[in-house]
């Protein structure tokens, strides 16, 4: 019975119930720890195995996913923009991504971020530290208002809705802007406004990214966009770090174009751009905006769901490319 059992390759830990739920049921192949596995090593991997878990940092390329008999490869992530998703389709590889549950906790962070960094908290925190704090005072680390100021949601999907929801307790009035318009139900429920990119970053208080990372939004925020914004700005991005040109990003905190900035991920993880790691007025958070104990787990278990129902020739819940499950039918 036991060669029966799929091989499935496990290219990172995740978390409980994941290796239970994958070791009940298939030949479980854990790959050795290492930050980013290098593309040969992952098609090595990939040999005589049915399913992959991955995670954001597995470049799963053409070369990995034409392995003659693999069937899907399954993220443990939102995003997916480390796999060719074209490719897997012409290999007919399904590809699955955990999305819906992340949302909430990942919109918590994004305004987590915002705080931190409209209200100085990181530079508070410093402050006292250093034992500089010698008592109240009137013009004391100032940062500037939530309450009653202007949000710019870029990317409106289901994590810039949720941020959107959460502004709404702050009083706050919501622009965003995407490609697709909020239906006027969803823009009525959630008191917010469509705008163009450069109404947006030129109107906004606090500007928070929700995209996804593909060719159309690399670099979306470079110099011409910061320069938009007020010199009383606050920018927040918790998608992908390319989506920001982090050059332009540091020079404009440097010379404070822009208020402040909260970041969650950077262009070259896990480097981080020097000229940052030098600026107060930039809140650095190691891309941990999903993290929290019950949605890593989610997302592990949702993960391990997908990738079982794939090697089993069922329909992945949360498959991205429905039209190799079409065809194989
Ligand atoms: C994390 O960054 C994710 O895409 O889930």
């Amino acid at each position: 019975m036991s060669n029966s059992r799929p091989v499935v390759v496990l290219t990172h830990p995740i978390l409980e119930p994941g290796p239970t739920l994958l070791k009940e049921a298939t030949e479980l192949r854990v790959m050795a720890s290492q930050y980013r596995h290098p593309v040969e090593l992952l098609r090595k991997a990939a040999e005589g195995a049915q399913g992959m878990v991955t995670q954001l940092m597995d470049t799963i390329n053409e070369e990995v996913l034409s392995t003659p008999g693999l069937k899907i490869v399954s993220n443990v992530a939102v995003g997916f923009d480390n796999i060719d998703v074209p490719a897997a389709t012409r290999c007919g590889v399904l590809v699955t991504n955990t999305p819906g549950i992340l949302d909430d906790t990942t919109s918590d962070f994004a305004f987590a971020l915002l705080m931190a960094a409209g209200r100085r908290v990181l530079e508070g925190d410093g402050f006292i530290r250093s034992g500089a704090f010698k008592g109240w005072a009137i013009d004391m680390l100032l940062g500037h208002d939530i309450s009653g100021a202007t949000l710019g949601i870029v990317g409106f999907g289901r994590i810039g809705r949720g941020v959107a929801r959460r502004a709404r307790g702050f009083g706050m009035r919501v622009l965003y802007c995407d490609e697709m318009p909020a239906t006027p139900e969803v823009e009525a429920e959630l008191e917010v406004t469509r705008a163009d990119l450069e109404t947006l970053l030129s109107e906004a208080d606090f500007v928070s990214i929700h995209v996804p990372l593909t060719e159309t939004t690399r670099h979306l925020v470079s110099t011409p966009q910061l320069e938009r914004m007020k010199s009383t700005a606050v920018l927040v991005n918790t998608s992908r770090g390319p989506v920001v040109d982090e050059v332009a990003l540091a020079a404009a905190l440097k010379a404070q174009t822009i208020f402040a900035a909260g970041l969650d991920v950077y262009e070259r993880e896990p480097e981080v751009n020097p000229e940052l790691l030098q600026l107060e007025n930039v809140v650095l958070a190691p891309h941990i905006a999903s993290a929290s104990v019950r949605t890593r787990s989610r997302m592990s278990e949702t993960a391990v769901l997908n990738c079982l129902a794939g090697v089993r020739g069922e329909r992945p819940p949360n498959l991205l490319n429905p039209e190799v499950f079409d065809q194989r039918r």
